[in-house]
Parts: structure tokens; sequence; C-alpha cells
């Protein structure tokens, strides 16, 4: 299996807005579609598609804090291709493409407190809950071990 991220584009726009999760995960996130409307005009996001060999199955976008942590967030897989690894994947390589750019001190990244799924996901991957707060939502950073 090969996860990519690749870019929001002509030909796999419409395949993101058909992406869809359970019933129960419907509270933790938005429809892909405000997010890609966020990314286009809030001038903070930038979206990514999240393909496996090629086909669209799910969602993410990044932006750059003013203390120059990076933010991951609209982290979604479609429902039909959820525990595959798919979500592991692709917020490891994002979570180490960000972190790699100079400059960056942590990445963060934030989640209700109830959405069970995605908190353990986070925490396997190494990032540790600080205490701050983002609207309703707990804030977990991963800071790169240093060499
Ligand atoms: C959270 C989400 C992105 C995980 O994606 P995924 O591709 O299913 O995750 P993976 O298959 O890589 O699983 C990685 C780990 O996440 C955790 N996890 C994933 N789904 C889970 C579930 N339904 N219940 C409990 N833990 C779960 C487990 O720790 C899992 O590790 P394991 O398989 O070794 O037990 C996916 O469930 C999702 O899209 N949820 C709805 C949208 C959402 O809540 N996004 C996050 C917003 S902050």
């Amino acid at each position: 299996m090969i996860v990519d991220l690749d870019p929001v584009t002509k030909d796999n726009w419409r395949a993101l807005t058909k992406l869809s999760v359970h019933p129960d995960q419907r509270e933790f996130v938005a429809d892909v579609t405000y997010y890609l409307a966020m990314c286009a005009y809030g001038e903070l996001w930038h979206p990514l598609a999240v393909t496996v060999n090629g086909q669209v199955a799910g969602f993410c976008m990044w932006a750059v804090d003013e203390d120059r942590s990076r933010w991951i967030g609209g982290v979604v897989v479609d429902e039909s291709r959820q525990r595959q690894g798919i979500g592991r994947s692709l917020v490891t390589t994002l979570r180490d493409r960000l972190a790699a750019e100079p400059g960056t001190p942590n990445v963060a990244l934030s989640y209700q407190p109830a959405n069970t799924a995605a908190r353990s996901l986070y925490l396997a991957l190494g990032f540790v809950e600080t205490g701050e707060t983002e609207d309703d939502e707990v804030v977990a950073r991963w800071t790169p071990p240093t060499s």
C-alpha cells in the first residue's frame, strides 16, 4: 500500500468532496468541501489529497502559525478505508515533512476529547497534550528529536 499526499487539482477535487466518515464521527470534523473552501479563501490552510495506490482515500491540510509551528488539520480517512493504516501513514508523513521545514519548533494538531480514535492515533505517534485548548479541542504537539 502506497500512501501519498498529493496536491489538490482539477482531476481529484471532486473525489475529495465525496469523502465521508461514519455518522458517529461527523461531530468531529467538517465536510471536506468546507475544508476545501477554507483552504481556498481563508488564507491560512493548505489542502492535500491523501491517495492510496493513486486513488483518493482521504484528506488533510496544514498551516503555519505565528510562532512558526506547523499545524495539521482536517484529517479525514474515508469510512470505507479506515483501520487500514492510512491515518497513521498520512499523519506520520505530513508530520515529518512539516517538521523538516527550517525553523519549525514543533508540529501541532487538535481534536475533540471524545474523539478516541484520533487521540489514540496521535498519541501513538508521539504527539503530547500540552494543556492548551483550541475552541472545544485539546491541543497536542510533536517536537522533533534533537540529533
Ligand atoms: C481518525 C482517523 C483519521 C484514523 O484513520 P485510520 O486510517 O482509520 O487509522 P489507522 O488505520 O492508521 O489506525 C491508526 C490507529 O488509530 C487508532 N484508531 C483508528 N481508528 C480507531 C477506532 N475506530 N477506534 C479506536 N482507535 C482507532 C488506533 O490506535 C489505530 O492503531 P491500531 O490499528 O494499531 O489499533 C479516522 O478514524 C477518521 O477519519 N475519523 C473521522 C474523522 C476524524 O475524526 N478525524 C480526526 C480529526 S482530529
